[in-house]
C-alpha cells in the first residue's frame, strides 16, 4: 500500500455547496460512544470523539434521531421534534456538540422524521382523547374499520415492520373505535400531510434547528408522507422490509413532490444547508424527480448497498446511480451500508474475504464523483453480529415477526474503541447490545497506528480524495479490464481498478496512489482495488 503526499490545498469546506463531494459520517448515537455510563451512546460521547472524526477526515456528520422519544424504534418515533432526549444529553449536549464540531470545521446534519410521530406525541394523545372526525384526529390518518362491526382494518396494507399497518383504538367512552395508519410500528402513527397544520409544524421544526446552526437534514422516509386518495388496497401484499417496489401504494405518491418543494423553500432561506432524502425508489426517472432543482439536494441511492461483489453488478449499480441523477443535474450519492442493512463485510461473504472486499469497495466508492456516506464502524471493518442473544434484541421487527426475524440490531452493535475486553471503552457500564470479544482486534486503538489497518486505509483514502486534483470532474469513463474486473477514469486523471475475479491482474500504466491490499509481483490480488494517477 502506498500513499503519496498531498499535492494541493485542502478543498474549501466553507463553500455553500460543500455537500457536492462531501464525505458524510453517519453516527448511530446509541452505538457510537457513551459519556454517562448508562450503556447507551449519547451526544457527549460524540463530542468526545470529534478528534477521532477529524483524524478520519470526514466533512460532515449525519446524526440519527436524537429528539425526544420513547425509543420504540431507536428514536425514529419522535415525541417532540424540537427537543433533544435526556438519554442523549438534552439540548445542552446538542448545542455543545454543534459548537465544537463547527470549531473543527465539521458540518452537522440531523435526522428528521416527517412521515410519522411517536404515539407519545401530544398530538396523538389529543387525537385519542378526541372524537372521530375532530380536528385532533385529522392530523393523523384515522379511518373506520371494514366489516359489519368495523373490526377489520380499513385496507390490506402491511406494516414495514410486519403485521397490519393499522391499529384499532378504544374510544374515550370505552367502545372499540377507529383505526389509525402506521406504515412502521404501531408506536409510529403516520401523519396526515394533507393537513396544513402538519406542514406548518414541520416547517417550524426545520427553522428551529437551522436557526440553532445545523447544516442540514437527512429526511427519513422521504418517499412516504403523501398517501394515495382513498387509500386503495395493495394488489399483492409484500413482506419485504424496506419497500421499493414502484407499484406499492404506500410510498412514492405524486403528492410527495409538493411536500418536498415546501421543505426546500424553507431550506433555501439558509443557503449553506443541505437536505438529503431517504428515497427507496427503484425507477430512475421517479428517483430523479426527488432531486429536481426545487426539491431535495441529495437522495440516498442504495444500489451499492444492495449489490453483490461482482464486477458486472457493481458496474451496473454505478451506471444506474449516475443515470438516475444525470437528467436533473443532481449530485450522485454512494453508500455501502447504514443502520438498516447488513454490514458490507458480512454481505460480501464475511471473514477475510468479506473484509478484503469491503476494503476494495470503499476505495471504489471514494473514487466516484458525488457525496459518500460512511456508516459508523465501517471504517473499522466491523461485520454484522448475527448471533446476538435473543433477549438483547430491540428492533421492533423481532417481536412483530413473532420472533422469526432478528431485524437490524446486528448492524447496530456498539463501536469498540479501546482495551482488550468488551465493552471496549464504549461505556463504563454495560453496553445496550453486547460487543463480541473478538472485536478487540478491530478496535480503534488496535487499528489507529497500524498502517495496514482498515482504519488507516479509510484515513488515507479520504485524505487523498479531498486533496488530489485527479479526483476532479463530475463523470467517469469506463476502461477496458480483464474479465471479472472493472476500471474507470475520472476526468481529473484518477484511475480506479477493482479486481473481483479469482486471479491477480496486472495494473494499467500509471503511478500507484493507494491500494486496498498489497500487490503481489506488481499485480493486484483478487478482492482488491487500486487507485492510479
Ligand atoms: C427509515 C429509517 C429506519 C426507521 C424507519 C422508520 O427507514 O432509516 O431506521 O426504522 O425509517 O422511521
Amino acid at each position: 500500500m502506498t500513499a503519496t503526499p498531498a499535492a494541493q490545498a485542502p478543498a474549501d469546506r466553507s463553500d455553500r455547496e460543500w455537500w457536492r463531494s462531501a464525505v458524510f459520517y453517519q453516527v448511530y448515537p446509541r452505538s457510537f460512544a457513551d459519556s454517562d455510563g448508562d450503556g447507551i451512546g449519547d451526544l457527549g460521547g460524540v463530542r468526545e470523539k470529534l478528534g477521532y472524526l477529524e483524524l478520519l477526515g470526514v466533512d460532515a456528520l449525519w446524526i440519527c434521531p436524537v429528539m425526544r422519544s420513547p425509543m420504540a424504534d431507536g428514536g425514529y418515533d419522535v415525541a417532540d421534534p424540537r427537543d433533544i432526549d435526556a438519554l442523549f444529553g438534552g439540548m445542552a449536549a446538542f448545542d455543545q456538540l454543534l459548537a465544537e464540531a463547527h470549531a473543527r470545521r465539521l458540518k452537522v446534519t440531523m435526522d428528521l422524521v416527517p412521515n410519522h410521530t411517536s404515539r407519545e406525541h401530544p398530538w396523538f394523545q389529543a387525537a385519542l382523547a378526541a372524537a372521530p372526525g375532530s380536528p385532533e384526529r385529522a392530523r393523523y390518518i384515522f379511518r373506520d374499520g371494514r366489516g359489519p362491526n368495523g373490526d377489520e382494518p380499513p385496507n390490506n396494507w402491511p406494516s414495514i415492520f410486519r403485521g397490519p399497518a393499522w391499529t384499532r383504538i378504544t374510544e374515550p367512552d370505552g367502545t372499540p373505535g377507529q383505526w389509525y395508519l402506521h406504515l412502521f410500528a404501531p408506536e409510529q402513527p403516520d401523519l396526515n400531510w394533507e393537513n396544513p397544520e402538519v406542514v406548518a409544524d414541520f416547517e417550524q421544526t426545520l427553522r428551529f434547528w437551522l436557526d440553532r446552526g445545523v447544516d442540514g437534514f437527512r429526511i427519513d422516509v422521504a418517499h412516504g408522507m403523501a398517501k394515495p386518495p382513498g387509500l386503495p388496497d395493495m394488489e399483492s401484499v409484500s413482506t419485504k422490509m424496506l419497500i421499493h417496489d414502484d407499484t406499492d401504494p404506500r410510498f412514492n405518491n405524486p403528492g410527495v413532490h409538493d411536500i418536498h418543494r415546501r421543505i426546500r423553500k424553507v431550506i433555501d432561506e439558509y443557503p449553506h444547508a443541505v437536505s438529503i432524502g431517504e428515497v427507496w425508489v427503484d425507477d430512475n426517472t421517479r428517483f430523479g424527480e426527488y432531486v429536481r432543482p426545487d426539491e431535495l439536494h441529495l437522495a440516498f441511492n442504495f444500489r451499492l448497498a444492495e449489490t453483490p461483489f461482482t464486477a458486472d453488478a457493481v458496474r451496473h449499480a454505478i451506471d444506474n446511480s449516475l443515470a438516475a441523477v444525470a437528467p436533473v443535474g443532481a449530485v450522485p450519492t454512494w453508500t455501502l451500508s447504514n443502520h438498516d442493512v447488513e454490514r458490507e463485510v458480512t454481505r460480501y461473504g464475511g471473514g477475510a474475504a468479506g473484509l478484503a472486499r469491503a476494503r476494495a469497495m470503499i476505495l471504489l466508492e471514494l473514487a466516484l464523483p458525488g457525496s459518500v456516506f460512511v456508516y459508523n464502524g465501517a471504517e473499522l471493518g466491523l461485520p454484522n453480529v448475527d448471533d446476538l442473544p435473543e433477549d438483547a434484541l430491540q428492533d421492533p421487527v423481532w417481536e412483530r415477526s413473532g420472533r422469526t426475524e432478528r431485524g437490524r440490531d446486528g448492524c447496530r452493535v456498539p463501536i469498540p474503541w479501546e482495551s482488550e475486553w468488551p465493552p471496549f471503552g464504549f461505556t463504563v457500564g454495560e453496553s445496550w447490545l453486547p460487543i463480541p470479544p473478538e472485536w478487540a482486534a478491530l478496535s480503534v486503538e488496535t487499528q489507529l497506528e497500524d498502517v495496514g489497518s482498515t482504519l488507516s486505509l479509510y484515513r488515507m483514502a479520504i485524505e487523498l480524495r479531498g486533496l488530489r486534483p485527479e479526483f476532479a470532474g463530475p463523470r467517469i469513463e469506463w476502461y477496458g479490464s480483464p474479465a471479472g474486473c472493472l476500471a474507470f477514469r475520472r476526468p481529473g486523471g484518477l484511475v480506479c481498478v477493482l479486481n473481483a475475479s479469482a486471479a491477480p491482474i496486472p495494473l494499467p500504466p500509471g503511478e500507484l496512489l493507494l491500494a486496498s491490499a498489497s500487490l503481489t509481483s506488481g499485480h493486484l490480488p483478487p478482492d482488491a482495488a487500486a487507485w492510479l494517477v
